[in-house]
């Protein structure tokens, strides 16, 4: 099974557009189908289908605002979650972004229950100690050559 990150095109758009999340995660993450359509108004917007073969199982969207490439959307579906597939799809976008000479990525996320801290630690990013919009704002360096991912924090 191969994890890709494709354009979202006329073909894809509906699958991603239907992508659901878990009952109970709601909270974390907008509805793809408003990802998809923020991401074709965002200036310099990098707006990927996560793919697993040719099935569309989650979306992600990258914004270059303030200069740092801000992963501000990453969903994947609740029926492919805990496959493994979040994370080969943050390494693929890290290759694109460090082949694109970026030095480093940051994300937020929504603290508390159900949050995806764990995963982003696991995938090798560490908290930089800011916020935005009241979010942790936490950072993956692209310099390296693979992330040693941090075990999660105890609780
Ligand atoms: C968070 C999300 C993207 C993870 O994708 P995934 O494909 O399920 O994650 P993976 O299977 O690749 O997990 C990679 C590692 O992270 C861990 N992990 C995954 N989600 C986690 C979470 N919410 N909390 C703690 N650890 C988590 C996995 O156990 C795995 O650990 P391992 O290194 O011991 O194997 C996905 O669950 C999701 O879309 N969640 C709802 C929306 C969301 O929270 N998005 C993030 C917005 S900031």
């Amino acid at each position: 099974m191969t994890v890709s990150l494709l354009p979202v095109t006329r073909d894809n758009v509906r699958a991603v557009c239907e992508l659901r999340l878990a009952e109970g995660q709601e909270h974390l993450v907008a509805p793809a189908a408003y990802t998809v359509a923020e991401g074709n108004y965002e200036p310099d917007a990098v707006l990927h289908a996560i793919h697993l073969d040719d099935v569309v199982v989650g979306v992600l969207l990258v914004e270059v605002e303030t200069g740092v490439p801000y992963l501000v959307r990453f969903m994947v579906d609740a029926s492919y979650q805990g496959r493994g597939v979040g994370r080969q799809a943050v390494e693929l976008l890290v290759e694109e972004l460090r082949g694109q000479g970026w030095v480093s990525v940051e994300t937020t996320f929504v603290p508390g229950d159900g949050s995806a801290e764990g995963f982003w630690r696991r995938c090798g990013f560490r908290d930089t100690g800011r916020t935005r919009y009241g979010e942790p704002v936490y950072v993956r360096d692209l310099t390296g050559e693979v992330a040693e991912p941090v075990p999660p924090s105890p609780g």
